[in-house]
This record gives C-alpha cells, sequence and structure tokens, in this order.
C-alpha cells in the first residue's frame, strides 16, 4: 500500500504553544485511520493542522507525494484534502444544495450521490443552512466535504452530541462512504467501539503524540489497551 498521507515530524500549536511537538504519520491508499484519545490530548489540532488552519513550526506534510506544506487551507482543499470540521462550520446563509455546488469538484462523489445517502438532505435541499437541525447540519457538513471529492476524508468527532438514531444514520453511511473506495479518511471519535469495526487502523495520542498505532482488528480482541488509554468510558461499548 503506497502512502497517501504523509505527515513528517510536523510540529504545530496555536500561537505560542507547541501542541503537537513532533508527529510523524502515514496514510495508505484507502486507509480508514480511527483518531482516538482522551479531552484535550490533540485530536482537533493535528485534523486542523492537516487542514492548514494551525500555527506550524516545522515539519513537513505531503499528500500523494506532494509537498502541501506551503498551502494555503483553500489549495489543500482543492489539492484533496476534504474536512468535516468538529463545529461543522457549514454555510449558514446558503442553501444546503449551495453549501455542495459552492465547493464541489468533479470525481464519484456529486451531489445526487450525497442525496441518495442521506435522503433527509434532499427533502431540504431549499433550506438555509441556519434551518438545519444538529444531525442535518452534520449530513450537510459530511455531504459537503464529499462533493469536494478529496482523497483523505478528516472526520472530527462527526457523532458528538447528536441523538443515537441520527448517530445510528451517520455510522451507516460512513460505512457507505469507506467501503465505496478510492478515499482513505481519518475519523476522531470519543467512543471507541463505535468506530473500530469501521477502521482499519486505530491511533491513540496523548499529550500530542502518538502513544499506540494498531490494526482495530487487534484492540477489538485486546480491550486492554483501550481501557488504559481512553478509561473505561471510552472504550465501553454503548
Ligand atoms: N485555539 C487554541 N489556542 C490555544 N490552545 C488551544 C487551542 N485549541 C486547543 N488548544 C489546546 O491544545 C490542546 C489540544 O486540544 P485539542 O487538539 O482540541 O484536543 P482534542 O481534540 O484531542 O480534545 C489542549 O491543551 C487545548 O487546550
Ligand atoms: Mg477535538
Amino acid at each position: 500500500m503506497s502512502d497517501l498521507l504523509a505527515i513528517n515530524s510536523l510540529r504545530a500549536g496555536y500561537g505560542e504553544a507547541v501542541v503537537l511537538p513532533s508527529m510523524s504519520l502515514t496514510l495508505g491508499e484507502g486507509q480508514v485511520l480511527a483518531l482516538l484519545g482522551r479531552n484535550g490530548t490533540g485530536k482537533t489540532t493535528l485534523i486542523n493542522s492537516i487542514v492548514g488552519v494551525t500555527r506550524r513550526f516545522g515539519g513537513t506534510l505531503s499528500l500523494g507525494g506532494v509537498d502541501i506544506t506551503a498551502m494555503r487551507p483553500d489549495q489543500r482543499a482543492r489539492a484533496g484534502i476534504g474536512w468535516v470540521p468538529q463545529e461543522r462550520n457549514i454555510f449558514r446563509s446558503l442553501t444546503v444544495e449551495e453549501n455542495m455546488t459552492a465547493v464541489a469538484q468533479p470525481g464519484p462523489w456529486t451531489v445526487e450521490r450525497v442525496y441518495e445517502m442521506f435522503p433527509r438532505l434532499r427533502e431540504r435541499r431549499g433550506n438555509f443552512g441556519n434551518q438545519l437541525s444538529g444531525g442535518e447540519q452534520q449530513m450537510l457538513a459530511i455531504g459537503r466535504a464529499l462533493t469536494l471529492n478529496p482523497r483523505v476524508l478528516l472526520l472530527d468527532e462527526p457523532t458528538e452530541g447528536l441523538a443515537p438514531i441520527i448517530v445510528e444514520e451517520l455510522l451507516r453511511a460512513l460505512g457507505t462512504i469507506t467501503r465505496s473506495g478510492g478515499i482513505c479518511s481519518i475519523i476522531v471519535e470519543q467512543n471507541a467501539q463505535k468506530i473500530l469495526g469501521l477502521a482499519d487502523r486505530v491511533v491513540i495520542l496523548e499529550r500530542g503524540a502518538i502513544v499506540h498505532d494498531a490494526a482495530s482488528r487487534d484492540l477489538q480482541a485486546d480491550p486492554t489497551v483501550l481501557e488504559r488509554y481512553l478509561g473505561v468510558a471510552g472504550a465501553a461499548a454503548h
């Protein structure tokens, strides 16, 4: 498997604060990586650093062999970094459909295909972003990232704060997306058990560094690692 995303000795944070002292991580074509760790361990900072919205003190990033270190966030997006931020950030004054067509790039993920996956978005296609429920906003944030036809899809706690029935729908959609091929993803999730079945690989962070990197099937067989790094709550099946 060739490396699609390569992060080399990345040092990043905000202002004068270094959150990731020296992060190195590679992601292969088609790989689905679950990024886990307790609150405040740097998961969002890592995602944001791939997107390009943190302060970089050193290190490099490349995508498909192309150095993206010097690229602005919008250039990284066009190069193939798709982002579903923790705070969703949909365009509130655009309609559902405009949110997607505003950023769409040619490729397998069309607005129509997103509507097939999330029929609720088709029903709401003419509604403005600020008229959507939390679950609908998350569906739209995912749909918008997909219609960019990214090479890497970054999802930061996509199920956070949503009702269980919506969470189930989103997890089913993430399964559809990851199985459809042609895309690799990093999914941040608080509840490890929700995501182990979707992911090939699990990376656990502590204090801005990787403390565990394993195949998800190994973690499913041995939950003690999850208990050690995430505590009982993070590892528990819900
Ligand atoms: N905008 C910011 N400015 C300064 N420090 C921040 C900012 N955002 C996060 N941090 C700090 O960076 C650390 C990691 O945060 P974060 O990446 O959000 O963790 P996680 O997503 O794993 O919960 C925390 O100590 C947090 O306080
Ligand atoms: Mg976070």
